[in-house]
C-alpha cells in the first residue's frame, strides 16, 4: 500500500511554531516513528509552503497512490486551486488537521478541502495522521 502525507505552509516548523497548539515533535521525528510503526506500509512524506508545488504534488500521486492524508495548513482556508486538484484525482484523500480548527478563530471554521475529502480529522495532535492511516 502507498500512502503519501501532504503537509502545507509553515508544517515545516513542527517543534518549534506555536508549540502550546502544535507540540514540541518536529515532523521529521514523528514520521519515523509511524514508518516503524507501519513498516509493510511506503509511507511517503512531501512538505511545501507553495501552493502551486502542493497542487502539483497531488496531480502526480492522485492517480497511483492509495491514499493521501493532507493537512493544506493556512491554505485549507483559502486555496480553491488545491480544492480543485483534490476533486481531481482519482486517490482518496483525508484531511488532517493536528488542532482543531472549530475550536480557533473564525477564519479557520471554513474548508475548501472538506467537501471533496473522504474524511476528516481533527484535534488529535500529530496522532491525527496515525488515525487517517489507519483509516486506509
Ligand atoms: C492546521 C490548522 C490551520 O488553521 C493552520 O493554518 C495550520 C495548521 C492544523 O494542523 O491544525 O497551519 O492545519
Amino acid at each position: 500500500m502507498k500512502i503519501i502525507i501532504i503537509n502545507g505552509p509553515n508544517l515545516n516548523l513542527l517543534g518549534k511554531r506555536e508549540t502550546h497548539i502544535y507540540g514540541t515533535l518536529t515532523f521529521p521525528e514523528f514520521l519515523i516513528s509511524l514508518q516503524e510503526k507501519y513498516p509493510h506500509i511506503q509511507l511517503d512524506y512531501f512538505q511545501s509552503n507553495i501552493e502551486g508545488a502542493i497542487i502539483d504534488k497531488i496531480q502526480e500521486v492522485g492517480f497511483s497512490y492509495d491514499g493521501i492524508i493532507l493537512n493544506a495548513a493556512a491554505y485549507t482556508h483559502t486555496s480553491v486551486g488545491i480544492a480543485d486538484a483534490v476533486k481531481a484525482i482519482n486517490t482518496a484523500v483525508v484531511e488532517v488537521h493536528i488542532s482543531n480548527t472549530l475550536a480557533r478563530e473564525e477564519y479557520r471554521h471554513h474548508s475548501y478541502i472538506s467537501p471533496h475529502a473522504k474524511g476528516v480529522i481533527l484535534g488529535f495532535g500529530l496522532r491525527s495522521y496515525e488515525l487517517a492511516l489507519e483509516s486506509f
